[in-house]
């Protein structure tokens, strides 16, 4: 059966040869650079298998994996000159000591001299980060929202901002690799990881996806500006069981092609030079060891050219986690020969190069196959800029002026985007003469909520530890108060009896809740609701009878008890904001901005709801979110008139004139979803196509021009467990803007990729 399926696939999505899985052909590189290739003739085996090695930056800090302080003289000299390993990563626990911009670029230069200047062929290492909301593993530099924030923007252009600032900041550093962006889909809020997705939605998530890798690009990689891209994690990550990170995934192929490839696709379409493996597995699979995932859909499929780089001691986990090998030197055999071409070890470099030289050597892995990734790696170095000549280290005085210079008005603009209005009775804007405004909730004043995971640290910023620029939203409410009113703070320790009190003598109240930060399966939640004692704050504070204003700060749309919601008079989502959240939140309950984010996901009225996505397949009871995908109130109403659909070559074009029928400026998002036609098999009952937000003035229109390629309107044809690939069924789709439905004709032939 699997045999037969094998060959399914292989004739009928790939135009290349039929392979046996694990066991493929070596695949010709795609381009071949007299500087690599001259290189690469003068490596020994050992040297090349070395090259293929990413190392913890902790590995370099002490003989324990948990060491953390300056780097140790032995290890340096062991793995990065004797061994001549081919690159270094700081995972989310392992920045420089200390971890100022400065202390970056010196530890940067540092070891890429040992590299250059201590090695036979002196290859200097390429170094890689997660900087997943801006550089946010220094200290000093501005963090950015996480992608489920940037996402409710709606705004590619910004988000390609974003990405280029941060890619500045990393570059500054000496650093040239960032683990971003991530091109999973939101699947399941109970995952740890929800957050730094761009949500739900495959064609939000794509558009997104490419601009990021826009961003952190730019023009060229060796532009000072400009860092690697990775896609994280190929594929079918977030669909683990019960929303746990790193379970299985749940996913038929048919998913697989109409919704997780085509983010990753994007990214590639884009450019990104790198694509990092799943940890988890598909169909019973690891990714790790899948030859069909990594090798014939990536590369065969998707075009991808790059560099895979497996995740964090994946390779290993083959055998320790996983089971389906053996021992490590089974492992590397199948991960390498599956396609992975740099190992994110990320501790025992050592034994992990002398498995693959010795696989070599028995003829298991054929040295062709090492001698493309070398090439592969070698060809990301070169584009870096990294060879033949290695550039001058980076400036550790420039890399201070840079970082700390930041970007606090891009953080402030993504920041005030991204906030998403779901409750309104009519009591925000708070403008006029406010009075008194009270604050409360845990989230009010603490930077650590604001920023989540990946700052500073994996799990967030620590008690007591170094804090990023920031301003909460206590301290942004104070500097600029709405209608001039007093802020009045509660702190989180008022007895409920001055919380009653202080809330009925205030004209409002502002309560900001949320999440304490978490990052991977530490925030693997299996009930992703607001917390207890917050829902009971919420509580006391209503019985004063006082408007109540909710914030939320959190990193999924969090279950919200029925009377909790009552309770609100505005709810306001504010994700993950980073840096900027107290003055991008003051200034969208003050109406000095229009709250323009649109929910990225379908937010759960209960946990049992879970998954939940808002384009199921027709169903006689189709689940009813308590806010459903796409919403998002404005402080002004908007009207949409859709054109006639164009269809030109693979793209289809539909003006939509949009005016701002209100009394003051706003922002709207115009989304386009296609409906349901009659197909062989269900297709979803809407399914975002496109989308285009746009800022307004009182009374302005403006014409926007919605543009998606024709294979958004694909399916995958076939019958149950089919593996081909979706098709564009020719003739007439409908889809909807607003209260229109806008008919196109597809001609036939005009057939997904
Ligand atoms: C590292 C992270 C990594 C995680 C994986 C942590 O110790 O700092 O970068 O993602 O381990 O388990
Ligand atoms: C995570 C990756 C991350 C890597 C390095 C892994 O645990 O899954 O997303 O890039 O660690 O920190």
């Amino acid at each position: 059966m699997r045999a037969r399926w094998t060959s399914i696939l292989a004739a009928a999505l790939l135009s290349v040869p039929v392979v046996a899985s694990g066991a493929g052909p070596v695949r010709a590189p795609a381009t071949s650079d007299p500087v690599v290739e001259e290189l690469l003739a003068r490596m020994t085996l050992a040297e090349k298998a070395a090259q293929m090695m990413q190392v913890d930056l902790g590995r370099l800090m002490g003989d324990e994996a948990w060491d953390r302080g300056p780097l140790d003289d032995r290890w340096v000299r062991r793995v990065v000159v004797e061994q001549a390993v081919g690159s270094v990563l700081s995972g989310g626990d392992a920045a420089p000591v200390p971890a100022g911009p400065a202390g970056w670029a010196r530890t940067v230069a540092g070891l890429q001299r040992h590299a250059v200047e201590g090695t036979r062929l002196g290859i200097p290492l390429v170094y890689g980060v997660d900087a997943v909301h801006g550089h946010a593993a220094v200290v000093g530099a501005t963090v950015y929202p996480h992608q489920l924030g940037l996402a409710a923007t709606w705004d590619p252009a910004l988000v390609e901002e974003v990405a280029a600032a941060t890619a500045r900041d990393v570059r500054a550093t000496g650093v040239h690799w960032t683990f971003a962006p991530v091109a999973d889909l939101g699947v399941d809020p109970r995952w740890g990881r929800y957050y730094e997705t761009f949500g739900e939605d495959p064609a939000l998530a794509s558009e997104l996806v490419a601009a990021s890798v826009r961003g952190l690009q730019g023009p060229s990689l060796d532009d000072p500006g400009a860092v690697a891209a990775t896609l994280k994690h190929f594929v079918g990550y977030p669909a683990g069981a019960g929303g746990r990170d790193r379970h299985p995934a749940v996913l038929t192929a048919r998913e697989l092609w109409d919704r997780h490839l085509p983010p990753f696709r994007a990214g590639i379409d884009a450019g990104a030079a790198t694509v990092m493996v799943d940890s988890g597995a598909v169909d019973g699979v690891p990714v790790h060891a899948s030859y069909t995932l990594l090798t014939d859909v990536l590369r065969g499929e998707l075009g991808f050219a790059g560099v895979v780089v497996s995740d964090w001691h994946d390779v290993h986990k083959l055998a320790e986690v996983h089971r389906v090998e053996p021992d490590l030197r089974h492992a590397v055999e199948r991960a390498v020969l599956a396609g992975v071409d740099l190992v994110m070890v990320p501790y025992d470099s050592e034994e992990t190069a002398d498995e693959l030289v010795a696989l070599v050597h028995a003829g298991r892995v054929p040295e062709a196959r090492v001698d493309e990734a070398v090439r592969r790696i070698l060809e990301l170095k070169r584009s870096l800029g990294l060879l033949p000549d290695p550039p001058p280290p980076p400036d550790p005085e420039e890399a201070r002026r840079v970082v700390e210079q930041g970007d606090r008005a891009l953080a402030e603009r993504a920041a005030t985007a991204s906030l998403t209005l779901l409750v309104n009775d009519g009591v925000l804007p708070l403008a006029g003469e406010v009075g008194t405004i009270a604050v409360a909730g845990p989230a009010a004043d603490d930077p650590a909520m604001q920023l989540g995971g990946w700052t500073l640290g994996w799990q967030g910023l620590a008690p007591g530890g170094e804090v990023p620029p920031a301003t909460t939203v206590l301290q942004g409410l104070r500097e600029a108060p709405p209608g001039g009113a007093r802020i009045v703070s509660l702190p989180s320790d008022a007895t409920p009896g001055r919380v009653r009190r202080v809330a009925r003598r205030a004209d409002v109240v502002v309560v900001v809740l949320g999440e304490r930060p978490y990052a991977e399966m530490e925030g693997d939640r299996t009930r992703p609701e607001l917390p207890p004692a917050q829902q009971e704050l919420v509580r006391e504070l209503a019985a004063s009878g006082t408007p109540l204003v909710l914030v939320l700060l959190a990193g999924r749309p969090l279950v919200l008890p029925e009377d909790v919601v009552e309770a609100a008079s505005a709810l306001l989502m504010a994700y993950l904001p980073g840096s900027q959240a107290g003055t991008a939140v003051a200034a969208v309950l003050a109406g000095d901005a229009d709250p323009g984010g649109r929910l990225p996901c379908s937010w759960p009225r209960d946990v049992g709801q879970l998954p939940l996505r808002y384009d199921h397949l027709p169903v006689d009871e189709p689940p009813r979110p308590r806010f459903a995908f796409g919403d998002g109130l404005s402080y002004t109403s908007f009207a949409v008139r859709p054109g006639h659909a164009e269809v030109r070559d693979d793209r289809i074009v539909v003006p939509v004139e949009v005016s701002n029928r209100g009394g003051r400026a706003g922002e709207h998002v115009v989304q386009a979803y296609a409906t349901h036609r009659t197909s062989p098999a269900m297709r979803p009952v809407r399914r975002l196509v496109a989308f285009h937000r746009v800022s307004l003035a009182a009374g302005e229109s403006a014409t926007v021009r919605l543009e998606l390629p024709i294979d958004r309107l694909g399916q995958v044809p076939g019958d149950v467990f089919s593996l081909q690939p979706p098709r564009v069924e020719p003739g007439r789709h409908e889809i909807a803007i607003g209260e229109h439905l806008v008919a196109v004709e597809v001609p036939a032939g005009s057939s997904a990729r």
